[in-house]
C-alpha cells in the first residue's frame, strides 16, 4: 500500500469512514502543539474533523476525504527556514474554504505574495481590534482578547487581501482574500485563552464553509460495536486489560456489547494504585458487567522495585512485568486471539499513522506489551478524543466519577516517588494523594482540575511535632489545569484549600514535616516529577 492509502486507512475505523457521513474539516498539522486542539474544537461544536500531518497531505487525501474546509495549523518553524513545511499551491485553487492559524496564517500570506518578517513577537493575552466586518467574526465585539504566540509577523499583506483585524501592537491579526473564503489569523482561536475562539471556529466551519454540525460521539456507539464484531470475527477470545481509566473501561464495554462472553477482562493490581483504587475499580467493573479476572501482582512488582532510584528503570521493570503477566494469562487461557485497547486518536496520529485495524503491533498502553504475543489489535476508540470517549462512557452507563476520573499513569505511584523507591515513601505519596483528592472533592474542585497528587523525594525538613524536634519528609503537591497534558498550568487555588491540604498531610502523616506547592507550568516542567 502507498503511504497516502495507508494513511487514509488509519483515518477509518476498520474501513468505516466517518468523513463520508459528516461534513469534515481537514486540519493540516504543521507540527504545532495546538493542532489536536484545533481538531477537537471543531468536534466540540459538532463538526467532524481529522488531522493530516503536513507530510501526508496530498491530492489523494483531499480526493478521498472531500473536506468542506481546510485549516493550516500553527507550527514551530519560520516560513523562511530552509526546511519549512509547505503545502502545494493547488490547495488554494480547490475552492474549499481555508483558515490559516499562526504559522498557517504566515504561510498563506507568503503563498499569496505577502512578506513575513521577524519582529518583536507577541506572547500571551493580546487585544485585537476588528477593522472590517466579516462572518468569521460574527458575535465578536470590536475589541477582543486573543492568545498570541509568534515572533514572525506578516509585514506586508498580499494584494487582493483585506485586513480584518490588527493587534494592539500594530501587527496584522487577521485577513481575508477578497471575495474568497480564504482566511488567516495570527492568534490561536483553539486555546481557551481566546475567549471567543470556539465561536470563530464555529463561524468558519458552519457560517463560512456551510458544514452541517451533525457530529455527536454518542451516536456512533453502534458503529464502534460493529467494528469490533468485524475485526474480531475469528473464533478466538478477546483480552481487554482494564485499569479503571475511562479509555480502557469504555473500550472493554464496547467489546463486551459486541462479542459478549468472548471478551475476557483483566485487571492487574501492581501495588502502585491509589488508596482504595483496587476496590473502586473492581466494584465499577462488576457494576458494568465486566467481571474482571483479577490479578494481585503487587508483591511481584514491588519486590523488583524496592531500592530502584532511577524512575525510567522503574518504568522499564513495570512494563516488563506487565508483559510477563499477560503472557502467562494468554498461555493459560489458550485461545486468546485479540487484544482490546483503549488507544485514542492522538496516539493514532502520533504513532506514524499507518495502522490497519487488524495489524499486529506492540501494545503501548499497558506498559509495552511485546509483539511476540501475536495478538491482533482491536481499538474501537481509535478515532476519538478523550472528551468524546468520556461522553460515550456516560452514554453507556459509566458513572460520572469514573468517566471524569483524573488521568493516572500506567506505572502508577512509582513515578511519584523521587530517588530511592521505598515502602515508606510509597505509603507517604499514597496517603498524601488521597488527602489532596479528598480536600478538592470537599470544596467541589476535583472535577475542575486535570490532575492532583502528591510527590515525595529524599529531601528533609526540620519540624516540631508535639514540642519535639522532628526531621521529616517534604511532600510536594502538584495540581494542574490542562486540556490534553501537552501543556499545563498550575491551579490557582484558594489559600484555605491549600492550607487544609497542608494541615491534613502533616497531621495525618507523621513522617512529613513540610508541604510545598508546585507552581511551574508545563513547559518547562512536566506534570509528573519523573
Ligand atoms: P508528563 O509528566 O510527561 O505527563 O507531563 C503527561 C501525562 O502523561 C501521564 N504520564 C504517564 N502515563 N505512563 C502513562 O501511562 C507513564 O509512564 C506516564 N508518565 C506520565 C501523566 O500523568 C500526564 O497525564
Amino acid at each position: 500500500m502507498g503511504v497516502a492509502v495507508d494513511y487514509l486507512f488509519s483515518q477509518t475505523l476498520g474501513g468505516w469512514k466517518p468523513y463520508r457521513e459528516h461534513d469534515t474539516v481537514l486540519v493540516v498539522d504543521f507540527g504545532g502543539q495546538y493542532a489536536h486542539l484545533i481538531a477537537r474544537r471543531f468536534r466540540d461544536v459538532g463538526v467532524y474533523s481529522l488531522l493530516v500531518p503536513v507530510d501526508e497531505f496530498s491530492r489523494e487525501v483531499v480526493e478521498e476525504v472531500r473536506p468542506k474546509a481546510i485549516v493550516f495549523s500553527g507550527g514551530p518553524s519560520s516560513v523562511y527556514a530552509p526546511n519549512a513545511p509547505k503545502v502545494p499551491e493547488w490547495v488554494l485553487e480547490l475552492g474549499v474554504p481555508i483558515l490559516g492559524i499562526c504559522y498557517g496564517f504566515q504561510l498563506l500570506a507568503l503563498m499569496l505574495g505577502g512578506v513575513v518578517e521577524r519582529g518583536k513577537g507577541e506572547y500571551g493575552r493580546t487585544k485585537i481590534r476588528l477593522v472590517k466586518n466579516d462572518m468569521l467574526f460574527y458575535g465578536w465585539d470590536s475589541v477582543e482578547v486573543v492568545w498570541m504566540s509568534h515572533s514572525d509577523y506578516v509585514a506586508k499583506v498580499p494584494s487582493g487581501v483585506d485586513v480584518l483585524a490588527v493587534s494592539e501592537n500594530g501587527y496584522v491579526a487577521a485577513f481575508r482574500v477578497q471575495g474568497k473564503p480564504v482566511y488567516g489569523v495570527q492568534f490561536h482561536p483553539e486555546v481557551v485563552h481566546t475567549p471567543k475562539g470556539r465561536l470563530l471556529l464555529y463561524n468558519f466551519a458552519v457560517r463560512v464553509a456551510g458544514c452541517r454540525a451533525t457530529w455527536k460521539p454518542e451516536a456512533i456507539v453502534d458503529k464502534l460495536i460493529d467494528y469490533v464484531r468485524r475485526v474480531a470475527g475469528g473464533g478466538g477470545r478477546l483480552l481487554a486489560a482494564v485499569s479503571g481509566g475511562v479509555d480502557s473501561t469504555t473500550a472493554a464495554l464496547i467489546a463486551r456489547k459486541a462479542v459478549g462472553k468472548r471478551l475476557v477482562t483483566v485487571f492487574v493490581d501492581h501495588g502502585l494504585l491509589r488508596e482504595g483504587e483496587r476496590e473502586e475499580v473492581l466494584g465499577l467493573l462488576k457494576r458494568l458487567g465486566l467481571e474482571p479476572l483479577f490479578v494481585d501482582a503487587s508483591e511481584r512488582f514491588l519486590s523488583r522495585l524496592w531500592g530502584v532510584s532511577d524512575c525510567e528503570e522503574r518504568r522499564r521493570i513495570i512494563g516488563e512485568e506487565f508483559a510477563r503477566i499477560f503472557q502467562e494469562i494468554v498461555e493459560r487461557l489458550g485461545d486468546i486471539e485479540y487484544l482490546v485497547q483503549g488507544t485514542t486518536y492522538p496516539d493514532v496520529v502520533e504513532s506514524g499513522a499507518v495502522k490497519g485495524a487488524d495489524r499486529i503491533k506492540t501494545h503501548h498502553n499497558v506498559g509495552g506489551l511485546p509483539s511476540w504475543l501475536k495478538l491482533k489489535l482491536v481499538e474501537p476508540l481509535r478515532l476519538l478524543y478523550k472528551d468524546e470517549v468520556r461522553r460515550i462512557a456516560l452514554s453507556l452507563g459509566v458513572p460520572y466519577e469514573a468517566a471524569y476520573r483524573h488521568p493516572f499513569p500506567g506505572p502508577g505511584l512509582a513515578v511519584r516517588v523521587i530517588g530511592k523507591f521505598t515502602r515508606e515513601k510509597l505509603e507517604i505519596v499514597r496517603k498524601a494523594s488521597k488527602i489532596v483528592e479528598d480536600v478538592l472533592k470537599k470544596y467541589g474542585l476535583y472535577y475542575t482540575v486535570w490532575q492532583a497528587f502528591a510527590v515525595v523525594g529524599d529531601d528533609k525538613w526540620v519540624g516540631v511535632k508535639g514540642d519535639r524536634r522532628a526531621v521529616g519528609y517534604i511532600v510536594t503537591v502538584r495540581i494542574v489545569l490542562s486540556e490534553d497534558a501537552m501543556t499545563a498550568d498550575w491551579a490557582r487555588l484558594p489559600a484555605e484549600v491549600l492550607d487544609e491540604i497542608s494541615r491534613r498531610i502533616t497531621w495525618e502523616i507523621p513522617e512529613v514535616t513540610m508541604v510545598t506547592y508546585a507552581i511551574t507550568t508545563k513547559p518547562p516542567s512536566t506534570i509528573e516529577p519523573c
